[in-house]
C-alpha cells in the first residue's frame, strides 16, 4: 500500500507527508501519547487556540476538528446570534470547496454563487457590485480566499462594510498570504481555517475560527460542543445559568442553543503546537516555490497570467493553471500525467454545477470565468517539501518550449 510518504518513483504528488518535519514530529507525538493523561480537548487545545490568534493577529480563535466544521460552526454561531436569520441571501464564491457552501443550504440561507476574476480566481468588489444590481438584498458574503491568492480584498470589505454586508472568509487555503499590509482572514467579522494534511499547517484533521467578536467565539465554543456552557467563561455560565434559572445539579447537562459536537482532540492539539513554530519558513517556502512557478506560466503564451503585484505575500497552496482554451488543456494534461505529476481540477471548478448544488438550489448555474476555470484548468503541488529538482520539473512543463 502506497503511503504519503512513500512517493513511488518520481511522482511529484500533490501532497508529500502528513505534516511538516514528519519524522521528528512523530516521535514527539509518541512521548506525547505515552504521557498525556487525558487526549480529549484540553490544555494543548487551549494552548493553540492562543498561539494561533496571535499568529493570525486577531483576538479569538476556536479550534476544531476540520475546516469543513469550522465553517458549519460559524454558520450555525452567525444564526443563533441573529447576525443572519433563516431565508438570508449570503454570496459566496463560486470556485470553492464543497462544504464553504454547503452549511448554506443545511442551515436555510439562499446561497447566491459569484464569478471570479480570471487573472486572480477570486471575487472582487466590482463583481460583488455586479450582483448586488441583480439582487439588492444580499445580506452576507461568504467569500473563499482561492489557493492564496486574493482579488481587491481590502476595497471589497469595505464596500461590505458601506453597504451592511456581512463578510466571512472561508481562509483554509490562503493562510499566511498578506494584501494591504493585513493577513487574509483579517478582513472581515470572522474566518475559518482547515489544517487537513496539505494545508499550510496539518494537524491531520482540524481546522479554526478566527474573529475579533467576543459574542461570536463565545457562541461558537458553544456551538462548537452540543451547546452546554462548559468551555466559556465563569461569569458568562453564570450569566446564562441564573438568566435560565439552572441550578448546579443540571448546570453541566443544560443546552442553551442548536450546536454540533466538532470538539479536536489533545492530539490535534499537540501537532498543532508544533506546526504553529514553523508558520513562517512554510509561507516563505510556499511563496518562493510560487515565484518560480509564476515566471515559467508569465513566458507561456499557452497559459492565462495571473495577476499577484498588488499582493504584500504570496503564501499560494497548489499551483493553478488555466489554459487558454480546451485544446491546449488536453495537451497539457497529457504532458503532466505522461510525466507523472499528480494535477486535480482547480478546488472543484464551479461548485454551483456539482449535483448537491443543482439537487438544493434551483438557479442557473453558468458562470462566465468560473466555468472557464473549470473546463481549462488544473492545479498541481505547491508544499514546502517539494525538492529544487521537482520544481524544475514541474516549473520546465509549464515554461515555453
Ligand atoms: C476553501 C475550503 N474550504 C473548506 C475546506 C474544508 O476543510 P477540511 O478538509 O479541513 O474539512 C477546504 C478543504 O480543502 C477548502 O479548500
Amino acid at each position: 500500500m502506497q503511503t504519503y510518504t512513500e512517493v513511488k518513483k518520481d511522482q511529484i504528488k500533490l501532497i508529500k507527508s502528513s505534516f511538516y518535519d514528519e519524522v521528528n514530529t512523530k516521535e514527539k507525538l509518541v512521548e506525547f501519547i505515552r504521557n498525556a493523561p487525558i487526549l480529549s480537548m484540553g490544555e494543548q487545545c487551549a494552548k493553540l487556540e492562543e498561539e494561533f490568534a496571535k499568529k493570525q493577529g486577531c483576538r479569538y480563535s476556536a479550534f476544531v476538528s476540520s475546516g469543513s466544521a469550522a465553517n458549519l460552526i460559524l454558520i450555525q454561531a452567525m444564526l443563533n446570534l441573529g447576525y443572519l436569520r433563516k431565508g438570508d441571501k449570503v454570496a459566496f464564491s463560486a470556485l470553492t470547496w464543497a462544504t464553504n457552501v454547503m452549511p448554506l443550504i443545511q442551515l436555510g440561507l439562499q446561497p447566491v454563487p459569484l464569478d471570479c476574476e480570471l487573472s486572480n480566481l477570486n471575487v472582487s468588489s466590482g463583481i460583488l457590485k455586479s450582483a448586488l444590481e441583480k439582487e439588492s438584498d444580499i445580506k452576507a458574503l461568504f467569500l473563499t480566499n482561492v489557493l492564496g491568492f486574493s482579488a481587491d480584498i481590502d476595497v471589497l470589505s469595505k464596500f461590505c462594510a458601506d453597504n451592511n454586508i456581512l463578510l466571512l472568509e472561508d481562509n483554509c487555503e490562503s493562510l499566511g498570504s498578506k494584501v494591504a499590509g493585513k493577513l487574509l482572514g483579517n478582513y472581515g467579522l470572522a474566518s475559518t481555517f482547515s489544517t487537513f494534511v496539505g494545508h499550510h499547517l496539518s494537524t491531520i484533521e482540524g481546522g479554526f475560527v478566527c474573529t475579533n467578536d467576543e459574542n461570536l467565539v463565545e457562541m461558537l465554543r458553544l456551538v462548537r460542543a452540543h451547546g452546554w456552557d462548559r468551555n466559556l467563561p465563569e461569569e458568562n455560565k453564570n450569566k446564562l445559568r441564573n438568566e435560565n434559572n439552572i441550578d448546579y445539579f443540571y448546570s453541566r447537562y443544560t443546552f442553551y442553543d442548536l450546536a454540533y459536537n466538532t470538539r479536536p482532540t489533545e492530539i490535534q492539539g499537540f501537532l498543532g503546537n508544533i506546526q504553529v513554530g514553523f508558520w513562517d519558513e512554510i509561507v516563505a517556502k510556499r511563496e518562493r516555490n510560487f515565484f518560480i512557478f509564476h515566471e515559467a506560466v508569465k513566458s507561456n503564451d499557452d497559459l492565462i497570467h495571473l495577476e499577484v503585484g498588488h499582493m504584500d505575500t504570496v503564501s499560494n497552496f497548489a499551483m493553478p493553471i488555466v489554459f487558454k482554451d480546451k485544446t491546449l488543456f488536453r495537451k497539457y494534461k497529457d504532458k503532466f500525467e505522461s510525466r507523472n505529476v499528480e494535477i486535480r481540477p482547480v478546488i472543484a471548478g464551479n461548485i454551483s454545477r456539482q449535483p448537491f448544488f443543482k439537487k438544493y438550489v434551483n438557479r442557473d448555474s453558468h458562470l462566465e470565468n468560473a466555468d472557464f476555470i473549470h473546463e481549462n484548468g488544473l492545479y498541481f503541488a505547491n508544499n514546502p517539501e517539494l525538492t529544487d529538482e521537482e520544481v524544475n520539473v514541474l516549473s520546465g512543463l509549464i515554461s515555453r518550449k
